[in-house]
């Protein structure tokens, strides 16, 4: 396959980025993407070094000048993303609410992991939430990103259990190891033309 015909991947990230980092390593050999680009709205976030070392190009475009002007940041961030050309986004702990102009912009071609089995536990705090209400699964979901905040077209799913004495993190330390099979996953069908739902097989294991 020659380099152009893979499909073209940005990441935007707020955080360390360990998702960013398992997407980046999946997008080799025959795989039908490759990165172009991993941003982030704040210079601080820690997935900027890690995309720098695995020679992926890095951007910032910080939220905090705009001072809540969505719009404003937006027309910065999206001015910076174009430029790569993508053609596919993926939100991986990007942690800001995005205005519908910005995700009717990218309607059909961008994905989001949320650490919670939607349509269940939207917005923060998911496992704190599910480990209160008494649940005894928890996980993570990707999907297609629309208008409405954590909802859009399920790509995929991964359920782990919630054990006796789990506490936000330790239940965010089980999912998130799931997340990183789960989003490559997802992505690599996305890729490739398919948007149908496939869930990973439960891991049950502790
Ligand atoms: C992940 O748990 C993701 O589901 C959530 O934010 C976290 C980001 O982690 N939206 P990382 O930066 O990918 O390590």
């Amino acid at each position: 396959m020659t380099a152009d015909a893979h499909k073209r991947v940005a990441i935007l990230i707020s955080g360390g980025g360990s998702n960013m980092v398992r997407l980046v390593e999946s997008m080799k050999g025959d795989h039908p993407a490759r990165p172009v680009l991993v941003l982030a709205n704040s210079a601080d976030a820690g997935g900027l070094d890690k995309a720098h070392k695995m020679g992926v190009a890095t951007a910032v475009v910080d939220h905090r000048p705009y001072k809540g002007d969505r719009p404003a940041f937006e027309a910065e961030l999206m001015q910076v993303i174009d430029a790569a050309e993508p053609d596919i986004l993926c939100l991986a702990g990007f942690m800001r609410i995005l205005t519908d102009g910005f995700t009717n912009h990218y309607a059909g071609r961008m994905l989001n992991i949320h650490p919670s089995l939607l349509p269940k536990y939207r917005g923060l705090h998911t496992h704190a939430r599910a480990i209160e209400a008494g649940e005894t699964q928890a996980g993570c979901t990707v999907h297609e990103v629309t208008a409405e905040l954590d909802d859009g077209p399920i790509l995929g799913q991964a359920r782990v259990p919630i054990l006796a004495g789990d506490t936000p993190d330790s239940l965010a330390a089980r999912v998130l190891k799931q997340e990183h099979l789960l989003y490559p996953h997802a992505l690599r069908r996305f890729a490739s033309g398919d948007r149908s739902r496939q869930d990973l097989e439960p891991d049950l294991a502790t």
